[in-house]
């Protein structure tokens, strides 16, 4: 939700009248406009994760993602359905970068204990086919994340918008801890099978899972921002002035 939450901030930059009371304006030509978008990051989050019906800003504590992909062939489904991700919104920003001619925009942030409860649900073939489904409990502290943020301009009904064309995420998972509700004889299989399709080891598992997390958080962001910023035109945003 941070890049949502700093597309929020965006706008405080260049919005004037229309905004509401609860964001700080930023000068365009501010010398200090990268603090004062990360000022007003940091203003907005709770207000962010916790939702704002005006704007179609849905809650975000927890973050549910319905489905997670770690690998989908004929013989071999490995699936995280309906993961809860709690502890997004406490997030510290280590660095912020804006090119505002180009709008393009980076930022570093790390974040404190996240939690993750999904259901797995695994049907793949060792010899037999095996099918297993049930829930995990991940825990994991200090992930960092690097984010870049393009944004663009667009012509629609003779109104000019703005929205954000791409976000890329290189997440940096140190190490997690799961837990199962299974019998013995369940999780020697369970570790059978992702022994087998996903890692032999904490590192292998974080690799494998990283580029689904990082694909389906990206997009739900992108959603998410559009869907804020399609509520201000570029005129709006841009104000004729100095
Ligand atoms: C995950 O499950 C634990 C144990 O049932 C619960 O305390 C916690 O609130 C859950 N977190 C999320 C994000 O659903």
């Amino acid at each position: 939700m941070f890049a949502a939450i700093f597309t929020f901030a965006l706008l405080a930059a260049y919005v004037a009248a229309e905004i509401p009371s609860y964001i700080n304006v930023c000068g365009r030509k501010d010398p200090n406009l990268d603090q004062c978008i990360v000022d007003n990051v940091n203003n907005l989050k709770s207000k962010i994760c916790e939702g704002i019906p005006e704007l179609d800003i849905p809650p975000n504590d927890p973050l549910i993602l319905d489905k997670l992909v770690i690998s989908d062939t004929t013989n071999n489904k490995l699936f995280m359905r309906n993961t809860k991700i709690s502890g997004l919104c406490n997030f510290v920003i280590n660095s912020f970068h804006s090119d505002i001619d180009k709008l393009h925009f980076d930022v570093k942030i790390s974040f404190g204990l996240l939690q993750l409860n999904s259901t797995y649900d695994f049907d793949v073939r060792i010899v037999v086919p095996i099918a297993q489904k049930g829930l995990v409990y991940i825990t994991t502290n200090n992930v960092e994340a690097d984010v870049g943020i393009d944004m663009k301009v667009t012509t629609k009904g003779g109104k000019r918008y703005m929205y954000m064309s791409q976000i890329k995420i290189n997440l940096d998972i140190k190490e997690y801890d799961a837990k199962y509700d299974l019998n013995e004889r369940e999780f020697g299989q369970l570790n059978q099978i992702i022994n087998n399709f996903i890692g032999n080891n904490q590192d292998e598992i974080i690799k494998s899972i990283k580029p689904a997390i990082e694909e389906v958080v990206s997009k739900r962001i992108l959603l998410v921002s559009n869907d804020i910023v399609k509520h201000f035109t570029y005129e709006e945003l841009f104000p004729d002035r100095t």
